[in-house]
């Protein structure tokens, strides 16, 4: 939810803060905005809308400067206009803030400021910027650590004042800062991409800390004032792994990324020999795991249906019950947990604030917190005590893609641990672990029909409605094939596990209502064929993804993807492909904007 950018150095701090806004537009994209020091005075720029747009309002102005804040904004609190975009001034235009957050109090802070200030947008943020002028004395630090002493909320804040031209004040709680750090220059961003050209070299501002940052050094302090010591991460990613690589679109890069990231998620994780996996992350001694009682997963959207299709593989691997929660119901229950339960959040972004919510009332009830996260040093990683990386690289596309096959992939290797402790056998551990080094060279196999399922696109695209059926572990992947339609087709479909039709969704079938069903050779293979002859005799379109060989399909349904066959149990790392690379060609066949769906953002930090 809503980027931040900021450079300070001997750059020119336009090309690095648009170039950074771009990658970052991912968190939002209703508006965005910057501000740099052009001849003392700090210069505001702000458009409506896409990062190309503000672009495009700068096409004409050169500015020189090697200081400056940027913003892209997912709107909360005002609507979508550009006095409600980023950087927010104060009255006299000294202070320049960009926030990512929400200022719960704003509305009790902005009656104590009383009416002598002159508010140009309905933001929450821009009161922040009104406190810090009341509480300006002539150190910024100071009056941001005074400011922010009085806030309730969240906010991940770069702040310029026109009297210190060379310093720039950042601050973190709850939503992300990564400051780089280059040779007598600070890259700050919401995450590391928009330094991956520049450095790997970066320090994680936590919860409570405030960076004072000029070209030279830098000094990190608590709401106390109190300097802190930080270690440098070194970050991972190349440059290339973020840029779409002569893909037209981020969200089919990632789809194609998938066999390649898969080798990175599993490599080194399991020992064939033993037929187990070895995820030392989770940092549990082998009797802690023995006791464990109940796995709980909890999650948002995609990565939930990761969580699904994890419960059926550690309930039939490990014989472990497993419940999986979406992270916003989760903590509003009042959920069982004790101190035999392991609870897994499941992330891309690691920034869910749902899910890190949710991970802090399992931690306060005792639970054992792990994460399974892509964003290395992201909060839930480091407030969680230990888990696993799963390596998928950037995900830039607003609809996660790798991430899911990724996090389903390391589910696996966990339910295959657990199991191998408990009853297990060695040989079946083997079977499984073989069959998952096959996957990333049948994933390319389905890959390479991407240009067929362009066609099915072609034919379908006009359906104003579909449902999507799957049973057993391919029910999470209905699911999955579902939201990705709908988020970026903005077509309607629903999911229901195919035995579940008969009790009411039967009733929307018509020859109007295509239907998507995953059938693939495995122990419901019966069922779900009679399910898909009670689709057939009401008489609606029906899209099939059968194994290889299995010659029956093609009579049953419309259209056919063979996907070559595998083990049940890892069937959705490859019956996921089709439906994204569907729900893709859908997208572009309509002209939709793939990568930034409307009224989407990729981390969700506000809850
Ligand atoms: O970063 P997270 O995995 O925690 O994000 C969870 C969901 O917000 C995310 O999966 C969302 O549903 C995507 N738009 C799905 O494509």
């Amino acid at each position: 939810m809503c980027g931040i950018v900021a450079y300070i150095g001997s750059k020119q701090a336009l090309p690095i803060l648009i170039g950074g806004l771009r990658r970052l537009e991912y968190r939002g994209y209703d508006s965005a905005g910057l501000a740099v020091f052009e001849n003392g005075q700090p210069c505001l720029v702000k458009a409506v809308g896409k990062i190309d747009n503000l672009s495009e309002k700068l096409k004409n102005q050169s500015f020189d400067s090697t200081f400056g804040i940027a913003h892209t904004r997912w709107a909360t609190h005002g609507g979508v206009t550009e006095p409600n975009t980023h950087p927010h001034t104060d009255c006299t235009g000294n202070i320049v803030l960009a926030h990512n957050g929400i200022i719960e109090n704003y509305r009790e802070l902005k009656e104590s400021l009383g009416s002598n200030h002159r508010y140009t947008s309905e933001t929450d943020s821009e009161v922040l910027a009104h406190l810090i002028e009341k509480e300006y004395t002539g150190d910024l630090r100071q009056a941001v650590l005074s400011a922010l002493g009085q806030v309730r909320g969240t906010y991940g804040l770069a702040i310029m004042h026109k009297d210190h031209p060379g310093t720039l004040v950042c601050a973190r709680m709850g939503s992300p800062l990564v400051i780089g750090l280059g040779e007598n220059e600070y890259f700050v961003a919401s995450d590391a991409t928009p330094m991956l050209a520049y450095t790997k070299n970066v320090i994680f501002l936590e919860d409570g800390e405030v960076a004072e940052i000029k070209r030279t050094d830098m000094h990190i302090v608590n709401l106390k004032d109190q300097q802190v010591a930080k270690k440098v991460s070194k970050i991972e990613w190349d440059e290339a792994s973020a840029q779409k690589q002569g893909f037209a679109h981020f969200m089919l890069k990632e789809i194609f990324d998938q066999p390649t990231v898969l080798q990175d998620a599993i490599r080194g994780r399991f020992k064939l020999a033993d037929g187990t996996a070895h995820l030392g992350g989770l940092n549990m001694s082998e009797p802690e795991m023995r006791e464990i009682k109940r796995i709980v997963l909890i999650a948002c959207g995609t990565a939930s249906y990761a969580a699904m299709a994890g419960k059926y593989m550690f309930e039939r691997l490990a014989g472990i019950p497993v419940e999986v929660d979406v992270a916003s119901e989760f903590r509003y229950r009042d959920p069982i947990i004790d101190n035999q339960t392991l609870v897994f959040g499941i992330s891309q972004s690691g920034e869910t604030a749902d899910t890190l919510a949710a991970l802090k009332e399992a931690k306060r009830k005792g639970a054992f917190v792990r994460g399974i996260v892509n964003v290395v040093g992201s909060t839930i990683a480091r407030e969680t005590d230990g888990g696993t990386y799963i390596h998928a690289g950037p995900e830039l596309a607003v609809a996660s893609t790798k991430a899911f096959t990724n996090m389903t992939a390391i589910l696996l290797l966990y339910a295959l641990q657990f199991g191998r402790l408990n009853k297990l056998s060695v040989a079946t551990g083997q079977r499984l672990l073989a069959a998952l080094t096959e996957i990333p060279e049948k994933m390319k196999l389905i890959l390479q029909q991407s240009d067929k399922i362009k066609e099915l696109a072609e034919k379908y695209k006009n359906a104003r409605d579909f449902l999507f059926l799957g049973r057993g572990v391919n029910f999470p992947v209905a699911l999955e094939g579902s939201l990705k339609l709908k988020e970026i087709s903005y077509i309607h479909s629903e999911a229901v596990p195919g035995g579940e039709m008969k009790h009411g969704p039967i009733a929307l079938l018509s020859p109007e209502f295509p239907v998507f069903a995953i059938m693939t050779k495995n122990q419901l293979y019966d069922k779900m064929r009679s399910n898909i002859e009670e689709v057939k005799a009401r008489k609606a379109p029906i899209i099939l993804i059968a194994t290889e060989g299995d010659l029956g399909a093609a009579d049953l349904a419309q259209d056919v993807i063979y996907v070559p066959p595998t083990m049940e149990l890892l069937e959705p790392l490859l019956n996921t492909l089709p439906l994204q690379l569907f729900a893709y060609h859908m997208a572009v066949a309509l002209g939709r904007d793939v990568d930034r769906p409307r009224n989407l953002a990729k981390s969700v930090t506000v809850e």
